[in-house]
Order: C-alpha cells, then structure tokens, then sequence
C-alpha cells in the first residue's frame, strides 16, 4: 500500500518569524512567552491604524452584533456610509467594494479591458500587483509568474519613473496602465511628479485607463490620503486594500464619474465585498486616520528617521511617509540584528533595501528604539 506522505494541516506560503504571535496592540505585538516586538512590518502594511485600536475593536464588536454579514442583495446603512466616506477620504467618485489587494486589481483591469476593448496591458518593470491572473499578467516577478505564462495577458512593461522611456512608448493599443505609485516589493522606489504627469497626458491621449495600485501607498501612509494626491494626479481607477480596514479584509475599486457611467449592474459583483463587518471597520480607519491626525504623524516619523539615521549603517532613506526603504549594504544582518532586539522590520526584492511599513500610529518611544538599535549595529569585518 503506497502511504501519502505526511503533510502539515496549513499549507506552508511565506517562512514565519520563529515565534508565534497571540496579541497586538498599538505599535507592538507580543509571542506566547510574552515577549513584545516593536512591528515596523505592520502585518505586510496592513495594520493602518495600529493593532486592536480600541475603536476599531468597538466598531466591529458593534457590527458583528448587529449585523455580521448581508450580501449586496440588500442595501445596508453601513455600506452606503462607507462608500461615501472613502470615496470623499479618496477624491473619486464611486467604490466597488471586494475582499483582498489581488482582487481589486483584477476587476481594475477587467474593466479597463470591457470598456477600450483593447487586449493588451501596460505595467512597469519591478511591479507586484497580486496572484490573481490578470494581476500576474501585470506583475514582475517570474518566479511566481512563468508557471502561469501561456495564461496571461500581453502586457507591455516600461521601467519605472524613465520620462524618455514613456515618451518612446506606443500606447495606443493598452486597455490600461497600472503602477505602484511608489513600487514597494522593488525596493521603495519612487518617481518626479514630472513623470506622473506625463503618464496622466499619455494615458489622456491614447485613451488608456489609468489605475493607481495604492493597495500600499494608500489610507494616508504617504501623509496624504492616497499617493494621487501627493503627486496631484488623478487616475481613473484606484484600489485599495491592506491598511483599508485596519486588517479586516476588504478592498476597493475606486473611480471616476466618467468610468462609473459606462458600467452597468452586474458587471462587477461580490458575495462578500462591502460585507457591513468591513465596511464599519473602514469606517472607523478613516475617523481614527483623521481625528488622530496619523497623516500629519507619518510625514513628523519619516521626517525624524530621515534625520536621526545620517551616519549609520543606513546609507539613504527611500520612500515618503511610512513607506520608506533603508538602504544599507549590509540589510540583511541589520535585519537579524533588529530581530534580536525585537524589533520587525521587512525586507524587500532588492537585497540592499529593508521596508518600514509601521502603524501610522508608530511611537516615539518605537522610533527611539529603532533609530538606537540601528545605531548600535556594526557590520562584521570579512
Ligand atoms: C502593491 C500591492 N498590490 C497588490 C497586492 C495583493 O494584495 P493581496 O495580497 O491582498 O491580494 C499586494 C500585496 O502584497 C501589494 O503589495
């Protein structure tokens, strides 16, 4: 008799810290023996307004007793308030509410494919977009992509921020352009608002949809809502997922009037987008983000960081707000150099890059900790 071999209940995806977590709160989670980590990771940029936010728990506490789930079949009070509320936090017009990062950028593309009836994409070298596979087609990563090849979209891809390399291009066949407005997994790598406005007139001149993936950029994390209006463009499609609702999953697809008209029921749908658990929990990250003033305190924390971390291991600071990359050619013993002073910080595709993706909420004594450890940090000699 041939024995399967023995395989672990939950399917191993991404190698875990050696520890096991069991509570969050604010800046910091905690292990099963108690011990507390500073989370500069943010559970992969998720957690927006810190763990547990005492507002956050109320608000889907309150929900969940109320009303836990109703599908898009009934109209719900809490779902029109979160459409409004994000769309105004955004400066679009109309959301499509959905479940996770993958998904909102698959129905982006999906309805600038339906509306050009082009079939082809356009992205940027060292682009993530998620493992769905319209999101593959865009994303740039072959280890996760080759697998898929023969079922992807033909996607023209340009190097990310090159003005001569945008000029040069031919768009008049591309359905729609996405982009990390600043590419996070590549390294923290950022563009002039310069380029940003030429690809808005580009994308104007050829008809193709612009989509921001703001999935990290977004909910205030560059100091301003969305990177939109950092750089003061307005694209036609945004999606947002990740910090959207603290870590209850969600994810939206937000866009203009203009793209909203040519869509008619039925052309998007979801059992479990704009669920009323995500939409009070949405609701909530936008008035903590706003009342706390975290926009204001993530550009303050960049800003220290910048400063504070001149004439260490740390050679340049990357990103804006608390998005930022740490450039240091010695990252990946810094990285098991903050662990040990429990201290969670992510790497990224670029081995000289550590990400800092922390809470907006992040505190000065979290900042002091950091910037100290990395200090104390000296590379080994070869
Ligand atoms: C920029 C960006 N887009 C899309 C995704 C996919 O999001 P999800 O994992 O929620 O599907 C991610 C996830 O890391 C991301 O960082």
């Amino acid at each position: 008799m041939v024995t399967a071999p023995t395989v672990p209940a939950l399917l191993p995806t991404y190698a875990p810290y050696p520890f096991p977590l069991v509570r969050g709160e604010g800046d910091r989670v905690f292990d099963d023996q108690g011990q507390a980590w500073w989370d500069f990771y943010g559970g992969h940029c998720v957690c927006a307004t810190g763990h547990s936010h005492p507002a956050l728990v109320k608000a889907v506490a309150d929900q969940a007793a109320s009303l836990l789930f109703y599908s898009a079949a009934a109209a719900l009070p809490v779902r029109d308030q979160a459409a409004a509320q994000i769309t105004a936090f955004a400066g679009m017009d109309s959301v499509f509410f959905c479940n996770s990062g993958a998904e909102a950028n698959e129905n982006a593309l999906k309805v600038a494919l339906l509306l050009t009836g082009r079939k082809k994409l356009g992205a940027f070298q060292g682009g993530w977009h998620g493992r769905t596979l319209l999101a593959l087609s865009v994303t740039d990563d072959p280890k996760i992509t080759e697998p898929f090849a023969e079922h992807l979209v033909p996607t023209l891809r340009l190097p990310f921020g090159d003005l001569a390399a945008l000029a040069a291009a031919d768009f008049s066949d591309l359905a729609g352009v996405i982009l990390e407005p600043i590419q996070s997994m590549a390294g923290i790598k950022t563009a002039s608002a310069e380029w940003f406005r030429a690809l808005r007139a580009k994308c104007d001149a050829s008809g193709t949809l612009l989509i921001f993936d703001e999935i990290q950029t977004g909910m205030g994390r560059m100091g301003t809502p969305f990177a939109a209006q950092f750089y003061r463009v307005r694209p036609d499609l945004i999606t947002s997922a990740k910090g959207l609702a603290s870590g209850v999953p969600m994810g939206a697809l937000l866009m203009t009037s203009a793209v909203a008209s040519q869509l008619k029921g039925g052309d998007l749908g979801s059992t479990f987008g704009g669920g009323p658990l995500a939409c009070a929990a949405l609701l909530a990250t936008v008035e903590v983000i706003e009342s706390e003033k975290l926009m204001a305190h993530a550009t303050g924390a960049a800003a220290r960081l910048r400063k504070e971390l001149m004439e260490s291991v740390v050679t340049e600071v990357l990103g804006e707000g608390l998005l930022l990359g740490l450039r240091s050619a010695h990252a990946a013993a810094l990285k098991k150099h903050l662990l040990a002073q429990n201290i969670l910080v992510g790497g990224s595709g670029d081995p000289t890059v550590l990400r800092l993706m922390p809470p907006l909420n992040v505190s000065d004594q979290a900042l002091r900790a950091l910037i100290s450890a990395i200090h104390a940090f000296t590379p080994e000699q070869p």
